[in-house]
């Protein structure tokens, strides 16, 4: 039985296998409407979600199955009367695919380790592979390719959004450079870098780190932002972050350092006047809608994957 916690727990044909269903699925959703008949999807989010949850309830329905939001603040595990391995093991007996959306990447884990069907990784603090999924889908049909393509990132590098992109682009064979204020708490994690490295060097792509927004910007085919304000941050942090992060915030002259028809990405929710300006969020270049729209489309194709591995 297959999980997706990260990624790496695929080869990069792999990946590529996936990306290729999701954008049939896209091109012809007729074809899969019963592609996952009587399927029901367990769905568990301690965090708040727009689009991970909307996307993957539709994408079930959409190919014939079920879902089941479980509100964990009125669950026993939520109340702190039944422990998280025996709620996975329950859920097991009735489910026959789990998303789960946590703090800690540690419970993800857990969860994996108790769990009698497939696990996905709807985000943690540290790993959001099923953005990245989306992410590339979007990517290919805007450039038309991935391999060889650069993309940048800019703003919080010690984030769980750049860190599967990280792996995603290295998996790829994209270029991916960071812009991100110096620091450990600002920077992508040593381990995550070190092992993007290692997958970019099999894949004919490089790995660049600055902490000059114009810098890293030069010649990307994808400008991406994120929030500076995750759903894990301590409000409390805002003046701090908000100072940290505003040399790096996506601006129409930082679009201009980029290649004349590169795209910008935001995986959302966005702030405008934060990490991106609303000239470019709003403006020409933006395809975040087209991201979002992608989330559903990528985890069709990651649902059918899992479940043609059980
Ligand atoms: N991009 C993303 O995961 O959005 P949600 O937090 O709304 O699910
Ligand atoms: N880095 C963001 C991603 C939101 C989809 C967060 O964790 O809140």
């Amino acid at each position: 039985m297959e999980h997706l916690s990260s990624l790496t727990d695929w080869t990069p044909e792999v990946m590529t296998e996936v990306l290729a269903l999701a954008a049939q699925l896209k091109a012809d959703p007729g074809a899969y409407a019963q592609a996952a008949s009587q399927k029901v999807l367990f769905m568990i989010f301690e965090k708040p979600s727009l689009r991970t949850r909307v996307s993957f309830e539709t994408g079930i329905v959409r190919m014939g199955g079920h879902a089941i939001n479980y509100d964990v603040t009125t669950s026993p595990l939520g109340a702190g009367k039944e422990s998280l391995s025996d709620t996975i093991k329950v859920v097991s007996r009735f489910s026959d695919l789990i998303v789960a959306r946590l703090y800690k990447h540690s419970d993800l884990t857990e969860m994996i380790a108790n769990a009698g069907v497939p696990v996905i990784n709807g985000l943690t603090d540290y790993s959001h592979p099923c953005q990245i999924m989306a992410d590339l889908l979007t990517i290919q049909e805007h450039k038309g390719s991935l391999k060889g393509k650069t993309l940048c990132f800019l703003g919080d590098g010690c984030n769980n959004v750049t860190h599967s992109l990280l792996f995603g682009c290295a998996m790829a064979g994209m270029n991916i450079r960071i812009g991100c204020p110096q620091g450990k708490d600002f920077e992508p994690l040593p381990e995550i870098v070190e092992k993007a490295k290692n997958l970019s060097a099999v894949n004919g792509s490089e790995i660049f780190i600055s902490h000059d927004a114009h810098e890293a910007a030069s010649g990307s085919d994808v400008i991406y932002t994120d929030s500076w304000m995750s759903y894990h941050i301590d409000p409390a942090e805002l003046d701090e972050r908000v100072s940290k992060f505003m040399p790096y915030q996506v601006t129409t002259d930082i679009m201009k350092a980029a290649n004349a028809d590169a795209i910008f990405m935001n995986c959302l929710p966005a702030v405008r006047g934060y990490e991106q300006t609303a000239e470019v969020i709003d403006g020409p270049q933006s395809v975040v809608f087209d991201q979002a729209e992608n989330r559903m489309h990528a985890q069709n194709a990651i649902m059918l994957r899992l479940l043609s591995q059980c």
